[in-house]
């Protein structure tokens, strides 16, 4: 073995150091959160609420017709969007905690403007953040026990819980009001839905970790319920 001769020594320290000092100077940031702006919900026309209460209906079978980004913004603000200037929702919420939160899963040319894959739904900003590339409808037909008939609707709505953020306020109790929470927002879409002349599935009977795992969803965000939207 021969030996590193001396200068080369000091000089790899010196560099090793230089490139130390800029990291501790410079330190590399960390890559920003990218947000798709929606386009801003309507909050008239439509049909009157006993006219969607109605009318509404699980749907399982789905036209092979693409949804504009309108109508997914309109839905997913009626999901959980904010209706109010201090933050409140358009879904009651215990101690307005939020423990809550929308995905939106997108199939392959499915909504113009909007590729492939999951999005997370962020009221505060009327935006979505990409999640996940890929036309994953299939994998979450899958994941919900193969009711392949869900992979049909041009997208896929999966409201998830964080018990935490109310079990802070509430303990045990926090878990109930999370899931009582997910069934208002639930009855949200479906009336939106049908106010749009849409159609909706709801499916509570899924493997929960092969589903968490296919839309790569933090791991304190345990999915409640599974939406697929479309026309009827
Ligand atoms: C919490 C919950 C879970 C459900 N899970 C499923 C499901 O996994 N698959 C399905 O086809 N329907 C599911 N449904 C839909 C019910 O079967 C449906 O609501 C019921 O048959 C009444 O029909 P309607 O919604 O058209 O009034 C679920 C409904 C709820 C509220």
């Amino acid at each position: 073995m021969s030996a590193i001769p001396l200068s080369s020594f000091w000089s790899g320290l010196t560099v090793f150091t230089l490139v130390l000092l800029a990291l501790v100077m410079f330190p590399p940031r960390p890559q920003a959160e990218t947000f798709i702006s929606l386009p801003a919900p309507s909050r008239q026309g439509g049909l009157t609420v006993a006219e969607a209460i109605q009318k509404r209906r699980t749907i399982r079978r789905f036209a092979n017709k693409p949804l504009s980004q309108g109508q997914v913004a309109q839905l997913l603000w009626a999901a959980y969007g904010i209706t109010d200037p201090r933050g409140l929702r358009s879904a009651p919420s215990a101690g307005a905690l939020y423990p809550l939160d929308v995905y939106l899963v997108v199939g392959e040319r499915q909504v113009p403007g909007l590729a492939a894959g999951v999005y997370h739904y962020r009221p505060e900003k009327h935006a979505l953040s990409p999640l996940r590339d890929g036309e994953l409808r299939g994998a979450v037909a899958r994941a919900s026990l193969h009711q392949t008939w869900l992979a049909e609707a041009p997208i896929v709505l999966v409201i998830t819980g964080e018990y935490r953020r109310c079990q802070v306020k509430y303990g045990n109790r926090g878990v109930r009001y999370t899931l009582m929470e997910a069934g208002h927002v639930g009855q949200n879409i479906f009336l939106q839905a049908e106010a749009l002349g849409l159609g909706v599935g709801i499916i509570g009977a899924f493997d929960d970790a092969a589903l968490s795992q296919t839309l790569g969803l933090p791991g304190a965000h345990e999915p409640l319920l599974v939406m697929p939207v479309g026309y009827k």
